[in-house]
Protein backbone atom coordinates (compact mmCIF):
# COMPACT_ATOMS: atom_id res chain seq x y z
CA UNK A 1 0.00 0.00 0.00
CA UNK A 2 1.02 3.70 -0.78
CA UNK A 3 3.02 5.58 2.12
CA UNK A 4 0.71 8.40 1.50
CA UNK A 5 -2.30 6.64 2.64
CA UNK A 6 -0.43 5.92 5.77
CA UNK A 7 0.71 9.11 6.15
CA UNK A 8 -2.61 10.69 5.91
CA UNK A 9 -3.91 8.06 8.77
CA UNK A 10 -1.13 8.99 11.03
CA UNK A 11 -2.27 12.92 10.50
CA UNK A 12 -6.02 12.06 10.93
CA UNK A 13 -5.12 10.46 14.56
CA UNK A 14 -2.58 13.00 15.54
CA UNK A 15 -5.55 15.46 14.77
CA UNK A 16 -8.30 13.81 16.83
CA UNK A 17 -6.32 12.11 19.35
CA UNK A 18 -2.62 14.15 19.72
CA UNK A 19 0.66 12.92 19.03
CA UNK A 20 0.96 10.81 21.98
CA UNK A 21 -1.37 8.86 20.84
CA UNK A 22 -0.03 8.26 17.74
CA UNK A 23 3.41 7.75 19.14
CA UNK A 24 1.97 4.88 21.83
CA UNK A 25 -0.28 3.42 18.53
CA UNK A 26 2.57 3.11 16.49
CA UNK A 27 4.97 1.16 19.24
CA UNK A 28 2.14 -0.96 20.16
CA UNK A 29 1.85 -2.17 16.80
CA UNK A 30 5.32 -3.20 16.62
CA UNK A 31 5.65 -2.81 12.59
CA UNK A 32 8.33 -4.39 10.32
CA UNK A 33 9.03 -0.41 8.94
CA UNK A 34 8.76 1.20 12.46
CA UNK A 35 5.99 3.29 11.04
CA UNK A 36 8.68 5.52 8.61
CA UNK A 37 6.65 5.71 5.65
CA UNK A 38 7.44 8.63 3.41
CA UNK A 39 4.42 8.94 0.92
CA UNK A 40 6.01 7.66 -2.29
CA UNK A 41 7.13 4.39 -0.55
CA UNK A 42 5.27 1.28 -0.76
CA UNK A 43 4.43 -0.84 2.37
CA UNK A 44 2.61 -4.24 3.02
CA UNK A 45 -0.78 -4.04 3.39
CA UNK A 46 -0.73 -6.16 6.59
CA UNK A 47 0.76 -2.43 8.37
CA UNK A 48 -2.25 -1.08 7.65
CA UNK A 49 -4.50 -3.56 8.98
CA UNK A 50 -2.71 -3.69 11.65
CA UNK A 51 -2.84 0.15 12.69
CA UNK A 52 -6.55 0.29 12.28
CA UNK A 53 -7.06 -3.22 14.48
CA UNK A 54 -5.05 -1.59 17.04
CA UNK A 55 -7.26 1.75 16.73
CA UNK A 56 -10.02 0.37 17.01
CA UNK A 57 -9.09 -1.68 20.33
CA UNK A 58 -8.00 1.77 21.85
CA UNK A 59 -10.83 3.76 20.51
CA UNK A 60 -13.56 1.04 21.18
CA UNK A 61 -14.96 1.94 17.50
CA UNK A 62 -15.60 -0.90 15.09
CA UNK A 63 -12.71 -0.63 12.34
CA UNK A 64 -15.03 -0.11 9.44
CA UNK A 65 -16.35 3.15 11.16
CA UNK A 66 -12.77 4.50 11.71
CA UNK A 67 -12.25 3.28 8.01
CA UNK A 68 -15.15 5.20 6.93
CA UNK A 69 -13.76 8.30 8.77
CA UNK A 70 -10.54 8.22 7.08
CA UNK A 71 -11.55 7.75 3.86
CA UNK A 72 -13.84 10.64 4.28
CA UNK A 73 -11.05 12.81 5.34
CA UNK A 74 -8.56 11.25 2.33
CA UNK A 75 -11.14 12.63 -0.40
CA UNK A 76 -10.30 16.29 1.22
CA UNK A 77 -6.65 15.26 1.11
CA UNK A 78 -7.05 14.24 -2.40
CA UNK A 79 -8.23 17.69 -3.46
CA UNK A 80 -5.45 18.81 -2.03
CA UNK A 81 -2.29 16.51 -3.14
CA UNK A 82 -3.64 15.96 -6.76
CA UNK A 83 -5.81 19.01 -7.61
CA UNK A 84 -5.05 18.43 -11.50
CA UNK A 85 -7.44 15.02 -11.39
CA UNK A 86 -10.46 17.20 -10.58
CA UNK A 87 -9.96 19.98 -12.95
CA UNK A 88 -13.07 20.22 -15.14
CA UNK A 89 -15.14 18.55 -12.53
CA UNK A 90 -18.07 19.58 -11.31
CA UNK A 91 -20.57 16.40 -10.79
CA UNK A 92 -19.85 14.00 -8.50
CA UNK A 93 -21.48 11.03 -10.20
CA UNK A 94 -19.33 11.53 -12.86
CA UNK A 95 -16.46 12.30 -11.57
CA UNK A 96 -17.21 8.84 -9.39
CA UNK A 97 -17.53 7.17 -12.62
CA UNK A 98 -13.72 8.12 -13.74
CA UNK A 99 -12.37 6.48 -10.64
CA UNK A 100 -11.77 3.61 -12.44
CA UNK A 101 -11.10 4.55 -15.96
CA UNK A 102 -9.66 7.86 -15.51
CA UNK A 103 -8.65 8.46 -11.94
CA UNK A 104 -6.81 5.48 -10.76
CA UNK A 105 -5.40 4.95 -14.49
CA UNK A 106 -3.67 8.21 -13.45
CA UNK A 107 -2.38 7.08 -10.07
CA UNK A 108 -1.35 4.04 -11.82
CA UNK A 109 1.02 6.07 -13.89
CA UNK A 110 2.48 8.02 -11.03
CA UNK A 111 2.95 4.99 -8.77
CA UNK A 112 3.05 1.76 -11.46
CA UNK A 113 2.82 -0.48 -7.75
CA UNK A 114 -0.49 0.67 -6.34
CA UNK A 115 -2.88 -1.77 -5.91
CA UNK A 116 -6.04 -0.35 -6.43
CA UNK A 117 -9.65 -1.64 -6.68
CA UNK A 118 -11.98 -1.85 -9.12
CA UNK A 119 -15.48 -0.08 -9.50
CA UNK A 120 -17.50 -1.07 -11.74
CA UNK A 121 -20.71 0.97 -13.10
CA UNK A 122 -23.72 -0.88 -12.86
CA UNK A 123 -26.50 1.38 -13.60
CA UNK A 124 -26.15 5.72 -13.89
CA UNK A 125 -28.98 8.12 -14.33
CA UNK A 126 -28.67 11.90 -14.39
CA UNK A 127 -29.48 11.84 -10.25
CA UNK A 128 -28.17 8.24 -8.71
CA UNK A 129 -25.00 5.82 -9.85
CA UNK A 130 -24.75 2.28 -8.63
CA UNK A 131 -21.19 1.08 -8.28
CA UNK A 132 -19.50 -2.42 -7.28
CA UNK A 133 -16.31 -1.91 -5.54
CA UNK A 134 -14.65 -5.39 -5.84
CA UNK A 135 -10.90 -5.45 -3.85
CA UNK A 136 -8.79 -8.41 -2.18
CA UNK A 137 -7.82 -5.68 0.56
CA UNK A 138 -11.71 -5.60 1.43
CA UNK A 139 -11.68 -1.95 2.33
CA UNK A 140 -15.44 -1.02 1.30
CA UNK A 141 -16.06 0.68 4.59
CA UNK A 142 -12.65 3.39 3.21
CA UNK A 143 -14.51 3.69 0.03
CA UNK A 144 -17.67 4.32 1.52
CA UNK A 145 -16.02 7.19 3.28
CA UNK A 146 -14.61 8.43 -0.03
CA UNK A 147 -17.77 8.58 -1.54
CA UNK A 148 -19.40 10.17 1.42
CA UNK A 149 -16.10 12.66 0.85
CA UNK A 150 -16.71 13.35 -2.93
CA UNK A 151 -21.03 14.55 -1.93
CA UNK A 152 -19.89 16.66 0.28
CA UNK A 153 -16.46 17.85 -1.80
CA UNK A 154 -19.32 18.92 -4.58
CA UNK A 155 -21.41 20.74 -2.26
CA UNK A 156 -24.01 18.16 -2.97
CA UNK A 157 -26.87 16.71 -1.17
CA UNK A 158 -28.19 12.71 -1.57
CA UNK A 159 -27.76 9.61 0.57
CA UNK A 160 -25.14 6.76 0.01
CA UNK A 161 -25.70 3.01 0.85
CA UNK A 162 -23.18 -0.15 0.81
CA UNK A 163 -24.43 -3.19 0.25
CA UNK A 164 -21.46 -5.50 1.53
CA UNK A 165 -21.33 -8.97 0.61
CA UNK A 166 -21.98 -11.44 3.28
CA UNK A 167 -18.73 -12.57 3.11
CA UNK A 168 -16.99 -9.35 3.73
CA UNK A 169 -15.93 -6.00 2.60
CA UNK A 170 -13.89 -7.40 -0.51
CA UNK A 171 -17.26 -6.75 -2.64
CA UNK A 172 -19.93 -4.37 -1.56
CA UNK A 173 -22.73 -2.60 -4.16
CA UNK A 174 -22.80 1.01 -3.67
CA UNK A 175 -26.06 3.27 -4.45
CA UNK A 176 -25.55 7.28 -4.39
CA UNK A 177 -28.90 8.81 -4.82
CA UNK A 178 -28.69 12.29 -5.03
CA UNK A 179 -31.35 14.88 -4.01
CA UNK A 180 -33.39 16.74 -6.94
C1 LIG B 1 -8.46 12.16 -7.08
C2 LIG B 1 -9.01 11.22 -6.35
C3 LIG B 1 -8.32 9.93 -5.98
C4 LIG B 1 -6.99 9.63 -5.92
C5 LIG B 1 -5.81 10.53 -6.21
C6 LIG B 1 -6.88 8.25 -5.46
C7 LIG B 1 -5.69 7.62 -5.21
C8 LIG B 1 -5.56 6.42 -4.57
C9 LIG B 1 -4.31 5.87 -4.09
C10 LIG B 1 -2.92 6.53 -4.20
C11 LIG B 1 -4.59 4.70 -3.47
C12 LIG B 1 -3.60 3.75 -2.77
C13 LIG B 1 -3.15 2.61 -3.67
C14 LIG B 1 -2.12 1.76 -2.94
O1 LIG B 1 -1.98 1.89 -1.75
O2 LIG B 1 -1.38 0.96 -3.56
C15 LIG B 1 -6.02 4.51 -3.57
C16 LIG B 1 -6.68 3.45 -3.06
C17 LIG B 1 -8.05 3.37 -3.00
N1 LIG B 1 -8.95 4.19 -3.65
FE1 LIG B 1 -8.55 5.86 -4.66
N2 LIG B 1 -8.12 7.74 -5.30
C18 LIG B 1 -9.03 8.74 -5.58
C19 LIG B 1 -10.38 8.67 -5.52
C20 LIG B 1 -11.07 7.59 -5.03
C21 LIG B 1 -12.51 7.55 -4.85
C22 LIG B 1 -13.49 8.69 -5.13
C23 LIG B 1 -12.80 6.32 -4.36
C24 LIG B 1 -14.15 5.75 -4.03
C25 LIG B 1 -15.10 5.64 -4.91
C26 LIG B 1 -11.54 5.59 -4.21
C27 LIG B 1 -11.41 4.33 -3.68
C28 LIG B 1 -10.22 3.77 -3.27
C29 LIG B 1 -10.12 2.64 -2.36
C30 LIG B 1 -11.28 1.94 -1.67
C31 LIG B 1 -8.74 2.38 -2.19
C32 LIG B 1 -8.07 1.33 -1.27
C33 LIG B 1 -7.49 0.16 -2.01
C34 LIG B 1 -8.49 -0.98 -2.20
O3 LIG B 1 -9.65 -0.88 -1.74
O4 LIG B 1 -8.11 -1.97 -2.83
N3 LIG B 1 -10.52 6.39 -4.65
N4 LIG B 1 -6.58 5.56 -4.26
Amino acid sequence: MKGVIFTELFNVVEQSQGANFLDDLIDACDLPSCGAYTSVGTYDFAEMQTLVAELSKRTHIPAAALLEHFGQHLFKRFHALYPNLFAGHDCPLRFLMEVEVVIHKEVLKLYPEAELPSFTTLDHTPNSLTLLYESRRGLAPLALGLIRGCLLHFDTLGTVNMEADPAGFNKAVFTIQLNS
